[in-house]
């Protein structure tokens, strides 16, 4: 058999209201519109906040056009349907007018892996509203390198060998792979640059374990157009993380690019999928966490996996943190460094002072 393919590919094509929520006569339609496909063995869609994302399994491997064809289809039909509701931003991350073959540069978010299915294998789907690709930073790290998260590292011998990281710097359009635990040090240096170097994928010798979106709409557009809510699939179990050790870092929210206006820092809350609407100062940014098991194609799920008292501690701390950070008002570091801002205002706004400046001797 062929191997298998998970896509997950997203938007927003349109909030309700605001930049809060799909709504969900648009993920029915998506639904309708992957329903009538012939190349998905199995999808599912849901939302994180304003994203609507699709999750399909096949067997055109990555990068095919008819997937990406598809995806693209489904998202136009769903911002005609914004566009007659109403929905606020109809249509905002469709950057192009028609589709040439691939999803890369049309302002659609995209994580894909192909790989040969295990006798039973696990997958954790994480999916963020208000943030950008390198929130997964962090975690990535803390899971498949870091053993005061992941005990595998220690304890399993089928894990002990470490992972490879392969990163992706968003401004040049360059990548460069580490072997961890080895080259750690190295990785950090740059890793926690979370705005321009980001994890693309972690591989165990030639198997992909990983893979997140990376894509940057501010690249792409040239100008301010939301920030690039990320996903991000891993694969669990049997010489890879552990459900559990894949879900630990988010127990302490960390802090990410994002929330109003994507401007902020703001702490990343894991929410179970009804919470997963951003209210406050549109935030603050969220995370979901989808857990299948993956059977001849078949998804076998979802679990909502965030939807555990055990991370209420996490959630009660991001709302402490997001209290203090509010506090800092426009300064930063609450506020991003101007850099980070460069699509928004701010260039306006020095523009507007530029001859108000005069010398100090
Ligand atoms: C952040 C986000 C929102 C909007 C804000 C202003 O990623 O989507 O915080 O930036 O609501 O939106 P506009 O400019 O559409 O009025
Ligand atoms: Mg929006
Ligand atoms: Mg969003």
């Amino acid at each position: 058999m062929a191997k298998i393919t998970v896509s997950v590919i997203k938007a927003d094509v349109g909030g309700c209201p605001g930049h809060v929520k799909v709504h969900p006569d648009l993920i029915e339609r998506a639904e309708k519109r992957l329903g009538e496909s012939e190349i998905l063995e199995d999808f599912w869609v849901t939302n994180c906040g304003d994203d609507l994302e699709l999750i399909m399994t096949h067997r055109e491997g990555e990068n095919s056009s008819s997937i990406h064809g598809l995806a693209w289809d489904t998202f136009e039909d769903c911002t005609s349907l914004a566009e007659k509701m109403g929905l606020y931003g109809a249509g905002q991350d469709l950057l192009t007018d028609t589709f040439s073959g691939n999803i890369k540069g049309t302002g659609l978010g995209i994580a894909e892996i192909e790989f040969e299915e295990r006798e039973s294998d696990p997958l954790v789907i994480f999916m963020a509203d208000k943030t950008e690709p390198g929130a997964w930073n962090l975690p990535l790290y803390k899971i498949f390198a870091d053993p005061f998260n992941t005990a595998g590292l220690v304890i399993s011998p089928s894990m002990n060998e470490g992972f490879t990281f392969e990163i992706h710097d968003v401004k040049e359009a360059r990548r460069v792979k580490f072997s961890v635990p080895e080259e750690i040090y190295d990785m950090l240096a740059i890793l926690g640059t979370i705005g321009r170097y980001c994890v693309k994928r972690i591989w165990k010798d030639e198997v992909k374990v990983s893979v997140s979106s990376t894509e940057r709409l501010n690249q792409i557009a040239g100008k301010y157009v939301g920030k690039d809510d990320p996903v991000c699939i891993v694969r669990a179990q049997h010489g890879f993380p552990a459900v559990g050790e894949i879900l630990e870092p988010f127990s302490n929210p960390h802090l990410v690019g994002g929330w109003m206006r994507g401007s902020h820092n703001a702490p990343l809350m894991p929410v179970s999928f009804e919470d997963a609407n951003p209210t406050r100062f549109d935030g603050p940014p969220r995370v979901i966490a989808a857990g299948f098991q993956l059977t001849e194609g078949e998804l076998i799920g979802p679990h909502d996996l965030f939807d555990d008292p055990a991370f209420d501690p996490a959630r009660e701390k991001a709302n402490q943190m997001a209290d203090y950070l509010r506090r800092n008002g426009p300064f930063e570091p609450h506020r991003l460094p101007s850099e980070e801002m460069e699509y928004t205002t701010l260039p306006k706004v020095q523009e507007k002072l530029k001859d108000r400046w005069e010398p100090v001797e």
